[in-house]
């Protein structure tokens, strides 16, 4: 059974990657972190919330960082909306956020059970990187870390053509985090945009999942309906990339992995086009330690079966 902690900044597909974590049978998610990112905090604490009443289990809503450590970056309101998903007037009915903090939250449940959680992060690394800061044990106390984020041959999704959104919100926090996890001689394990785009979903399978008459699918496809829209027009592509689902299928089914590298990725801080970046030693004979086990193929079919799955 993978217990998993998802640290989130929903967000479109985070809404897609948290359905399908909570109808996986190996799997059950015990809290969500909310962070700003895609839109801000405010609004991803209540996309959590409404996302947790959709699933209809008990699960506990932390607000974290409202803001990246240093710099603001941009935001990605312009793909997932203003209110950050899709702009449909989607809001929580009864649940409310806890009052502790996401960060604290998050080393509380560490210390609780060692090494029993998986931590998926799905946002802006900024909650974690505060959380190393006042325990530097953590990377010790979980069991996993899987990180949605990077492009790791330079293929991003910003504005500086080379970072890809969750590096490129908080560098300083993802600089922390995958320093920490190489200190501690760990790999995270990293789910990037590249191989997200290796693994796109195919209008056809979309339009039949937004056939699917349940409640899950009809949040589905009403979050999703616009996603499909802007990569029709924008990318003249008839797909949708869902990167953190494809990251929330690692975490629940490490099997589907096909390939993964072991490497050492190090994050850009500064420069106009490097700011935000992963840089990966590809060289192997290097002595620089891997901090990150990269996945490079994971099984398409699998990972689309994984995500209808979250639709009944
Ligand atoms: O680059 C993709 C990531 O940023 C995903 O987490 C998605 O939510 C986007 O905001
Ligand atoms: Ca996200």
């Amino acid at each position: 059974m993978e217990r998993l902690i998802i640290d989130t900044d929903p967000g479109v597909d985070d809404a897609q990657a948290i359905l399908l974590a909570t109808a996986h049978p190996n799997a059950k998610v015990e809290a969500l972190l909310a962070v700003g990112g895609n839109v801000g905090l405010d609004h991803t604490v209540r996309n959590a919330l409404t996302i947790v009443e959709v699933t209809g289990q008990d699960i506990p809503v932390y607000a974290g960082c409202a803001y990246p450590l240093v710099m603001f970056g941009e935001d990605a309101s312009h793909f997932h909306g203003h209110d950050g998903l899709g702009d449909i007037g989607l809001v929580p009915k009864v649940r409310q956020a806890e009052s502790e903090h996401a960060s604290l939250a998050l080393l509380r449940m560490a210390n609780d059970a060692p090494g029993e959680y998986t931590l998926v992060a799905i946002g802006p690394l900024t909650n974690i990187a505060v959380a190393l800061k006042l325990d530097p044990e953590l990377p010790n106390k979980l069991k996993r870390l899987v990180v949605m984020g990077g492009a790791v041959t330079g293929r991003g999704n910003t504005s500086n053509r080379t970072a890809e959104f969750n590096i490129f919100a908080d560098p300083e926090a993802a600089h922390v985090v995958f320093e920490s996890w190489g200190k501690a001689g760990k790999m995270l394990e990293l789910v990037d945009w590249e191989v997200t785009l290796r693994n796109g979903i195919p209008a056809a399978l979309l339009e039949r999942w937004f056939d699917m008459d349940t409640p899950r699918a009809r949040f589905f496809k009403a979050v999703s309906e616009g996603a499909l829209a802007f990569t029709r027009k924008y990318y003249h592509q008839d797909m949708i990339w869902a990167a953190d689902a494809l990251a929330l299928s690692v975490a629940v089914e490490p099997d589907c992995v096909r390939e993964a590298v072991a490497r050492h990725v190090g994050i850009g801080l500064e420069g106009r086009y490097e700011r935000g970046q992963t840089a990966v030693e590809w060289r192997t004979n290097r002595p620089t330690p891997p901090n990150a086990s990269i996945v490079m193929e994971v099984d398409t079919d699998r990972f689309h079966a994984l995500m209808e799955a979250g639709l009944y």
